[in-house]
């Protein structure tokens, strides 16, 4: 008798808890059906993207932070990470229509700002470089994806409508418009048009990178000399 009681009792909360998301977090709910053409209900949207959950559960514990409430803040961001697989840090700033995907692995530091209809896939992290107090973590742009597994480190900005390639480690700021692969990360186009790394010396980022282009060309220099 008590398990039925138990089980009922879930029920309700599992009921309340999904009429919740759909009033109060409705807007959340469409932009991951927008995002995600695998998205086909809003009952799958809201019962199983970790994504969404983990941005519902950012929105209340920065609701603490920004009221000094601390411990409730991590409480409710650590309780997240445990069943979501995501760790926000509750201080990041996020702007509208967010959206993580598959989620695993995914870290938000502590002073990150994400702009609006920003796209995180799984393992991306938003990080900081070492001990320093202040500002150390990344600001993004407004309609930028991150890859999976990239890495945008230290307090850099990252320009509009950029794109972070999958596994790219990113530690210098990225003009708008850009496209970023590589470790350490390289842009490889600017403005739709693809950038040609050994004539383009504004936007190499990788000194090393630079020098091993200089050689490639002296070498098939002296190779048509010979
Ligand atoms: C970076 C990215 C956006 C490429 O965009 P693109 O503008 O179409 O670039 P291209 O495919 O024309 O590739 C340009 C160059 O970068 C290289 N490149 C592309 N993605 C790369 C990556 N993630 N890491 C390293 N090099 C990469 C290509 O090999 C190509 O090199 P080449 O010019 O020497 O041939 C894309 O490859 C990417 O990484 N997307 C992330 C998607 C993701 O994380 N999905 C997860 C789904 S679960």
């Amino acid at each position: 008798m008590i398990i039925l009681q138990i089980i009922f009792f879930l029920i309700i909360l599992f009921v309340v808890k999904t009429a919740i998301i759909v009033v109060l977090f409705n807007e959340e709910v469409k932009n991951v059906q927008k995002r995600d053409p695998a998205a086909r209900s809003i009952l799958e949207v809201v019962l199983l993207y970790q994504g969404l959950h983990a941005l519902i559960h950012h929105r209340i514990a920065h609701y603490f932070y920004q009221r000094n409430l601390f411990l409730i803040a991590r409480l409710v961001s650590q309780a997240s990470r445990f069943f979501t697989g995501i760790e926000i840090h509750p201080g990041a700033t996020i702007g509208k229509d967010f959206f993580i995907d598959h989620g695993m692995g995914v870290v938000i530091g502590e002073t990150s700002i994400i702009g609006d209809n920003v796209l995180l896939y799984q393992g991306a992290t938003l990080g900081g470089t070492g001990l320093e107090k202040g500002k150390r973590h990344p600001t993004i742009g407004n309609n930028v994806v991150i890859g999976a597994g990239a890495k945008v480190l230290g307090n850099i900005t990252i320009g509009d409508n950029s794109y972070i390639g999958a596994n790219a480690v990113v530690i210098k700021d990225v003009p708008a418009n850009s496209t970023v692969v590589g470790v350490p990360g390289r842009i490889t186009k600017q403005d739709g048009k693809k950038i040609e790394l050994s004539l383009d010396h504004i936007h190499i980022l990788d000194p090393l990178m630079q020098n091993l282009e200089e050689l490639e060309k002296r070498i098939k220099e002296l190779e048509k000399k010979n």
